[in-house]
């Protein structure tokens, strides 16, 4: 398929043990034809080993985030920038929704309001996904599958994990049209072809939009 002239965003959102991770290499075979461009947050430039380091250390909250933060606008200005810029296709693992989402409730009782300061923080220069496929599982299932609790990160417990589902929740609930909701429990296979199917469609719908 050709993707030329489309300018198209896509982030796979959800829990940790959602799978999306998992998804995201499937969309790599799946959609190889199309060339995209894969990325993920954190990490996608050298600002995410301070991340990585912020959170193993459990630094402090803000500092977290504005390090998540500072992370974004460098994958913006490294890699997503110049590949829409090329009329790429760009599928990236996490994006400013996890920020939303995750360090709403970090920054609970540290900053007032800390969503909307948090999304205060990304306005005037972030860029929002065309499509967010968001990744939604019993938070039982997510737990079983993470790795052994001595060796989580510290987002990594129920009381954390069932806030920031409620929190992904919440924002598709308010655009319904940029959200897909993904039934995790779905066997892989299945998850992938119908994320991939559901990419292929929208890329297909934004091409005959142009022609109009
Ligand atoms: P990720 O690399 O997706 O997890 P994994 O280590 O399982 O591959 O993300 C690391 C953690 O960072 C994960 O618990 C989610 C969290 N996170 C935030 O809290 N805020 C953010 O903005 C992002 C991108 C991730």
């Amino acid at each position: 398929m050709d993707t030329e002239g489309k300018v198209l965003l896509i982030t796979l959102e959800g829990i940790d043990g959602s799978g999306k991770s998992t998804l995201h290499l499937a969309l790599k075979v799946l959609l190889a034809d199309l060339n995209p461009v894969f990325t993920r947050e954190p990490g996608a430039t050298w600002v995410g080993e301070s991340v990585r380091r912020a959170i193993a250390e459990q630094i402090d909250p803000v500092t977290e985030a504005t390090l998540f933060v500072a992370d974004h606008a460098a994958h913006l200005a490294k890699i997503i920038r110049p590949a829409l810029a090329d009329g790429k296709l760009v599928i990236s693992d996490r994006y400013s929704d996890s920020r939303y989402a995750y360090q709403a409730v970090t920054l609970k009782g540290v900053i007032q309001k800390p969503e909307e300061w948090l999304r205060a923080m990304h306005n005037g220069w972030s860029i929002i996904p065309d499509k967010t496929f968001l990744c939604v599982l019993p938070i039982d299932e997510a737990l079983a599958r993470l790795k052994p609790t001595n060796e989580r990160e510290h987002f990594e417990k129920r009381e954390i994990l069932e806030k920031v589902q409620d929190n992904y929740l919440k924002f598709a609930r308010a655009e319904p049209s940029r959200f897909v909701i993904v039934d995790a429990m779905k066997e892989k296979e299945e998850i992938a072809q119908f994320v991939a199917d559901a990419i292929r469609q929208i890329l297909q719908s934004s091409r005959s939009r142009r022609r109009r």
